[in-house]
This record gives structure tokens, sequence and C-alpha cells, in this order.
């Protein structure tokens, strides 16, 4: 049997570093959309693009024509649509154009997909921001209520999602994910920012972490565990939408303990509201609050019940929120002390 053909849009980032791997694994031929950037960015996936085990093609979410010759040139029996503007504090600063990315690239990717009449199956990053202030645990029945720009264009996404595979037969997954990190997470989501600042605050070569809300709750796991369930939604008897979760709902302030525990750091919290703070033994401040990091909506609390996942995909994850935080932390003095470590990409 011929190797299946997968196109990854959003490949440079973390999931699509993780996914490729997980394909390449698989003996897929893995072809993935870049966008021009006037910087590098396939930092996560270099070496995969120079041994030639994947190819990439310029395009963009913004760009319908370029997702149609893609798909019209790569012919992919799976598509993976992880591009996105994906921070929630940002999107509030670029509301249009969160929803041009993330609402009607969805839709376009849809269409391409239809219009060149190709059998696809396709995967849609949905998230547990859908959920937003409905309290947990949060399921597949769970009422959505977006918090945020972001949350609302990725509500688009899964509702226009749902209405192909209802509308036109299509294949189409909405995989509803919690958090989910790992050492290559980006540095401007909370834990890769408080593991790389606890590495270089260690090291001497970073001040004060600034944080904002300590105690706003997520479901934390490892994005190495949810790439996995991702193909294995495309590989199911037939489309439909899955919640993937640990079960377990840590504060931010939780996730600094955790760190500064896996790193020998003592400190504690002194102080309350905007003037609290992070002290360690030794009298030096490691945590401060600033107000810009505060949003101007939050969602609260974050805990997924992925038993229908396990039920129907035999998903489960494999990593529990201290091994994900020391393997971020390790990571990251390795970083900082100039010596990176291996990432592990497969389980
Ligand atoms: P990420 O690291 O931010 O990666 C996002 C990807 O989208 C990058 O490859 C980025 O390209 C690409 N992209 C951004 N704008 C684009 C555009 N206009 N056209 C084409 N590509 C574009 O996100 P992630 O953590 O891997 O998450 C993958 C997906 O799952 C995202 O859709 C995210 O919203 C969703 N999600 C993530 C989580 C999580 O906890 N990680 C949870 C639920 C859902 P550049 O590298 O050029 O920026
Ligand atoms: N980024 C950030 N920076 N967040 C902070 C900070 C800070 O300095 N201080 C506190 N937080 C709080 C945020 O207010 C939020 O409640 C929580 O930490 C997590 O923030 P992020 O790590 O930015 O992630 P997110 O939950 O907003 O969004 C991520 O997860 C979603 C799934 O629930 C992103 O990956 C989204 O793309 C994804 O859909």
């Amino acid at each position: 049997m011929p190797n299946k053909v997968a196109l990854i849009i959003g490949i440079t980032g973390q999931d699509g570093a993780y996914l490729s791997r997980l394909l390449i694994s698989k003996n897929y031929q893995v072809h993935g959309l870049r966008r021009r950037s006037s910087t590098f960015n396939t930092e996560r996936i270099d070496d995969l693009v120079e041994s030639g085990a994947l190819k990439l093609h310029y395009g963009d979410l913004t760009d319908p024509s370029s997702l149609l010759q893609i798909i019209i040139k790569v012919q992919p029996d799976e598509i993976y649509n992880f591009g996105a503007q994906s921070h929630v504090a940002v999107s509030f600063l670029q509301p249009e154009y969160t929803a041009n990315v993330d609402a009607l690239g969805t839709l376009r990717i849809l269409e391409a997909v239809k219009v060149a009449g190709i059998d696809s199956r396709i995967y849609q990053a949905s998230t547990s921001e859908l959920f937003g202030s409905t309290p947990g645990p949060q399921n597949e029945n769970t009422k959505f209520s977006p918090q945020s720009p972001y949350a609302i264009a990725k509500n688009f996404g899964f509702e226009i999602s749902r209405l192909y595979r209802d509308a036109y037969s299509m294949f189409v997954a909405n995989g509803i994910l919690f958090n989910h990190e790992s050492p290559i997470r980006g540095r401007t989501f909370v834990t890769r920012k408080i593991t790389y600042g606890l590495a270089s605050f260690l090291y001497g070569h970073g001040g004060v972490i600034e944080l904002g809300n300590l105690d706003a709750r997520r479901d934390w796991g490892h994005a190495r565990d949810y790439v996995e369930s991702q193909w294995l939604m495309l590989q199911a008897d037939k489309a439909d939408d899955f919640v993937i979760a640990t079960g377990e709902s840590r504060s931010v302030r939780e996730f600094c303990e955790a760190a500064c525990e896996s790193i020998g750091i003592k400190f504690s919290w002194e102080g309350n509201g905007v003037l609290e703070k992070g002290i360690t033994t030794e009298g030096k401040t490691l945590f401060e609050i600033n107000k810009k990091y505060f949003r101007p909506l939050e969602v609260p609390f974050l805990l997924g019940d992925s038993s229908k996942a396990t039920a129907v995909l035999g998903w489960k994850p494999t990593t529990d929120f201290h091994a994900l935080v020391e393997e971020m932390v390790n990571y990251d003095l390795g970083m900082v002390t100039g010596s990176p470590k291996a990432v592990k990409w497969i389980n």
C-alpha cells in the first residue's frame, strides 16, 4: 500500500513539530505549509527539512488561492489545521486579524478541499477556550461560553467544521484540546515563560519573572501525548468531536511552585493582589505581578473530561503534571547553560 500523505498547516508551531515526527515514524509522506517571515520560523523542524523527511510549501491562511494550490498539488489523505494566531491575550489586541486567520482560515481550508473535490480527512484544532466561563469538568456536552476574540474565532472554526461534516459528508474532526505544553512551547505562554525564566534566574542571566493572574487554573498536558490523539481522530471509523485533557487542573501559582521545587529553589509568596511577590529564602524577588499581563476577560477554570476519547479512540495521557514541569525545566536549564538537551519527540 502506498504511504499516506499528510498536509500540516501550522507545521512550524509546537504541535506541528511533534506531529510531523509522529507521522514520519508511521511512514507518512509529510508536507507542511509555512508562511513567509523576515526571520527564521522553521527552527522546530529544520532537521526534518534538511534531511528531506518533509516538504514545505509557502502559503497563508489569509490567502485562499495558496491553500487551494497546495491542496491540489499535495492531494493529502489527511490535513491537520494547526494554523492560528494562538495567543489569547494577543487576540484582544488584534481581534480582526485573529478572526481572519482562526475563523475564516478554517473556512478557506474546508472550501479548498470541497472545491478541489479531494477526499481528505481534516483535523481542526479546536480548544478548551471554547468552554470559557462554563465551570468544569468540561466534556463534549458542556456549553461553550467563549471569553476572548481568539475563542470566538475558534468557535466559528468549530461550527463551520461541524457544518461541512454534516452538510457535505466530509470527514472533519474537531479536537477540543486543553492546554498542552512541552520544552518547545512558545516562550510567551505562561508555562514556558516560567520554566525559561527560572532557568535564567538560577544562572544569573535573568531577572524577576513578571506574571498576571496567578489563580487561573488550567488542565495542562504534554503536546507529545496530545498529537497522538489528533492522529487517532483521523483514523476513526467516523468523524467526531473529542475532548483531550488530563483530568487534573492546577493554578499558575502551583505551576510556579512545582517548577521551583523541581529545580531546588525555595521561595514563599508575600503580599496581596498586584503587590504579591515570590521571594526566595535568600531574599531575592523571583516572581512579581505586572498588571499588563491581566486580560480584559479571563477564563478562570479549565478541567477536562476526556473519557469519550478513551472509550472511542483508546487515547490516554501518559505524562502527569510533575513529569511535564520537570521535563520543561530540565530542557531550559540546558538552553541557558549552552548545552541544549535533545527533545523526546515520540512516546
Ligand atoms: P503555535 O505554536 O502558536 O503554532 C501556530 C502555527 O500557526 C504556527 O506554525 C504559525 O506559523 C501558524 N500560523 C499563524 N498564523 C498563520 C497564518 N496566517 N497562516 C498560516 N499559518 C499560520 O500553536 P500550537 O500550540 O502548536 O497549537 C496548534 C493549534 O492548536 C493552534 O491552532 C492553537 O490555537 C490550537 N490549540 C492549542 C492548544 C495548546 O495548548 N497548545 C490547545 C488547544 C488548541 P509561524 O511559526 O510562522 O508563526
Ligand atoms: N501568557 C501568559 N503570560 N499567561 C499568564 C501570565 C503571563 O505572564 N500570567 C498569568 N497568566 C495566565 C493567563 O491569564 C491564563 O489564565 C493562563 O495563565 C494560561 O495562559 P497561556 O499560557 O497564555 O495559555 P491560554 O490558556 O491563555 O491559551 C493556551 O491554551 C488554549 C487552550 O485552553 C493557548 O495555547 C491557546 O492557543 C489554546 O487554545
